[in-house]
């Protein structure tokens, strides 16, 4: 299966994917990298990997929905099977998600619908929650309310900070966005509404 990975950040998540795409037997050509901003490590791991890289500003357009059909055209080029956002920072547009219907993955540091958003291990951590963890799901037009196709769960300290929180959540979202991708590509899946189904087992 052919995926395009989009970061915006240090990119482990992306990192993770490249490792487990080593192997043949996985199923998955990671065919191109894209961020929103330059200079990130994200971007960086790809190059050492060899993995074609495109950068879309927005500041380089004249306003968002340009922003979206441009990055939408980008992807597009790679003629991927499936579109990975792996602390992806921006929310995807109507004319990404129409062209790419159904076949955007997403990876959030919460138990979604809990703490949706760009502060969801800080939310989390604020409310006191014991048990927070990471949702992988198929993106929609809403933030982070797309189908859930797997979470994992965490249980937060009262030693945690959000940085000691979200370095053990990634721990568990990398091994399922790892997870997810490769069964995404290895067997079928099916989406009722809002139940999805990986593989005959589901
Ligand atoms: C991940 O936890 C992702 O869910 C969130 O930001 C983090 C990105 O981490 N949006 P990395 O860039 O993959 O290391």
């Amino acid at each position: 299966m052919r995926v395009v990975v989009l970061v915006s950040g240090g990119g482990t998540n992306l990192q993770a994917l490249v490792d487990a795409a080593a192997d043949p037997a996985y199923g998955v050509q990671i065919v191109a990298v894209g961020a929103d901003r330059d200079g990130i490590e994200g971007l960086a791991r790809a190059e050492r990997a060899g993995i074609p890289t495109f950068v879309v500003r927005v500041r380089d357009h004249r306003d968002r929905v340009a922003w979206d059909v441009a990055l939408a055209e980008e992807v597009l080029a790679f003629e991927p099977d499936l579109v990975v956002g792996a602390g992806f920072m921006k929310i995807l547009g109507a004319a990404f998600l129409t062209r790419f219907d159904g076949r955007v993955v997403n990876t959030h540091p919460a138990l979604l619908p809990s703490f949706p958003g760009a502060h969801g291990v800080a939310d989390a951590l604020a409310y006191g929650v014991r048990v927070t963890g990471c949702t992988a799901h198929f993106v929609d037009a809403g933030v982070d309310t797309g189908p859930i196709i797997a979470q994992r769960t965490v249980e937060v300290r009262d030693t945690d900070t959000e940085e000691s929180l979200h370095d053990r959540i990634k721990v568990e979202e990398r091994a399922m966005l790892v997870e997810v991708v490769g069964r995404l590509a290895r067997e079928s899946w099916t989406v009722d509404g809002r139940r999805v189904r990986v593989g005959v087992a589901g």
